[in-house]
């Protein structure tokens, strides 16, 4: 059955980007492979950044030099500039990942250059990737407010919504990167961006620093908004936005869509294996996720019952 709506997984990217330890890249591809198989058909799964910017992805070409490709998911990974997008081509993956900030500031601090600057250097590489048929999904950075400079206008949101657009991107996604959105902000925000490109091509991106990634989930859906990006666990956070932390739970969309009836095509139990399986032998430490851990302590409880009634 086809889902209702797309579970869009970035915790390979956006979550291990910003880890202290250094992750082996055999134990990235494994992370790869265990979501997928747990029905996550879009997946990114690294970044063609600068090394020297993000060391914790230094190893994004070996990894898809040894990563499974099932034909059930589809990969994408960060790609900043044309040198970002020769490793994405010499990868093969399918799927190129812009990222600008609606403000000015935050885009500096994550790019080294102008808003202006940044789309006009990566213009003749999304012509390539309209040539090379590899689709172009672009983030737009900081939609609900910025770590340096406060509130952001949902006109600049919507204007560089429009530019991504002419620029070729198949799909955009309105990234909270602070986690400080509120449901109404989020319908304010989806209604006009609505007015500039249709919802089938538009993603919410919602960390969840300040806790409410989930009902804004929920909003964006109610206003249209079908692709949801999120981290398994809640692992994650930008480097270069101070405060932020992790995206929205992936088990907490999955659960929040498919007790409403919603399909996901995602299996909730393989996921929480998955995540178990990066929190214990991984990371090395506990992640947040709260679908993921009401559902460990469930487990916990069925299995002394179980072993009460033996
Ligand atoms: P720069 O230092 O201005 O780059 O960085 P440059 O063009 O001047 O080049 C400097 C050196 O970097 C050169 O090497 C280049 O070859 C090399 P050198 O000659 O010194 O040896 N270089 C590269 N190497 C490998 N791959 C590349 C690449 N590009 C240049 N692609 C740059 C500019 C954009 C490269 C840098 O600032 C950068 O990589 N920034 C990425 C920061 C980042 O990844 N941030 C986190 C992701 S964004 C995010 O998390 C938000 C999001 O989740 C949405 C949301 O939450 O809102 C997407
Ligand atoms: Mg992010």
């Amino acid at each position: 059955m086809r889902p209702d709506i797309v579970v869009y997984e970035v915790g390979p990217r956006d979550g291990l980007q910003n880890e202290p330890e250094t992750i082996a890249t055999a134990a990235k591809a494994e992370l790869v492979r265990r979501l997928a198989a747990a029905g996550l058909s879009r997946i990114e799964i690294t970044s063609f950044v600068s090394p020297k910017w993000i060391p914790q992805l230094a190893d994004a070409d070996t990894l898809c030099r040894v990563v499974a490709r099932p034909p059930s998911a589809t990969y994408s990974a960060l790609v900043p500039n044309e040198a970002g997008y020769e490793r994405l081509r010499a990868a093969a993956l399918p799927v190129a990942a812009f990222f600008v900030s609606a403000s000015e500031t935050h885009n500096r601090k994550n790019v080294n250059r102008s808003v202006a600057d940044h789309l006009e250097r990566f213009r003749p590489v999304a012509e390539r990737a309209r040539a090379d048929r590899v689709r172009l999904r672009a983030y737009v950075s900081t939609v609900c407010g910025c770590p340096y400079e406060g509130d952001v206008a949902l006109g600049a949101v919507v204007d560089l919504v429009r530019q991504l657009d002419v620029l070729g991107a198949d799909e955009i996604s309105l990234g909270d990167t602070i986690g400080v959105g509120v449901p109404k902000q989020v319908r304010e925000l989806v209604r006009a961006v609505a007015g500039a490109v249709a919802l089938e091509r538009v993603a919410l991106h919602l960390h969840d620093t300040w806790g409410r990634a989930l009902v804004n989930v929920q909003a964006g859906y109610e206003e249209g908004v079908r692709t949801f990006d999120a981290s398994l666990g809640g692992l994650g956070g930008c480097p270069y936005a101070p405060g932020a932390s992790g995206n929205v739970a992936t088990e907490d969309v999955v659960d929040l869509f498919e007790r409403a009836g919603i399909a996901t095509g995602v299996d909730l139990d393989a996921l929480v294996d998955a995540t178990a399986w990066l929190e214990r032998d991984v990371l090395h430490r506990a992640l947040p996720g709260r679908v993921y851990r009401a559902r460990l302590g469930q487990r916990e409880r069925e299995r002394s019952n179980a072993e009460g009634a033996a």
